[in-house]
């Protein structure tokens, strides 16, 4: 059991944070953000869309990762895919999870979605099983809004 996160006061701190509009530099400081202030996580990052359904990897904190990730693939891809957050209790019962880190047991994606358009995915990895609860995925998804609200996005290549 997690103790309580006070998302709200998290998502003032990372209002404060992000005082650029660069894309580049506040999903760095929003990625380093996560990492530092939640426990339990052994992987938090960006994937971007920058080709036509794939994802490749952006900022991020943790070890090496996995790069390219097709939307066809993984719990990234699905989110991707079905522009829907992705929280995994248990990453080694998802058939076609992508193992970048071998210590992953749980997993929440949030998707970042422009006017119908997948830009990207927030990925979090947690060696816990269980890790991220229905607070912490509303949480994050807050957080992930106000980074987008935040931030001059660039354009998603032609055809993606
Ligand atoms: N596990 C992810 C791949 C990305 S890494 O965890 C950093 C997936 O299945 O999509």
């Amino acid at each position: 059991m997690q103790a309580t996160v006070d998302y709200s006061l998290l998502n003032r701190q990372l209002e404060a944070l992000l005082d650029t509009r660069d894309w580049l530099t506040n999903s760095a400081q929003t990625c380093a953000f996560i990492q530092q202030q939640l426990s339990d996580l052994n992987w938090v990052g960006f994937y971007l869309q920058r080709q036509p359904n794939i994802l490749g990897l952006g900022p991020f904190q943790g070890l090496p990762a996995c790069h390219p990730i097709p939307f066809s693939k993984g719990v990234c891809g699905a989110a991707a895919r079905e522009q829907k957050t992705q929280r995994v209790d248990d990453v080694h019962a998802v058939a076609d999870h992508i193992a970048c880190d071998a210590k992953s047991n749980s997993e929440l994606v949030v998707p970042i979605v422009i006017d119908g358009r997948v830009w990207g995915v927030l990925d979090l990895d947690s060696p816990l099983h269980g890790r991220f609860s229905e607070q912490d995925q509303a949480g994050i998804e807050a957080l992930v809004a106000t980074f987008v609200r935040q931030t001059d996005l660039p354009e998603l290549t032609a055809t993606a």
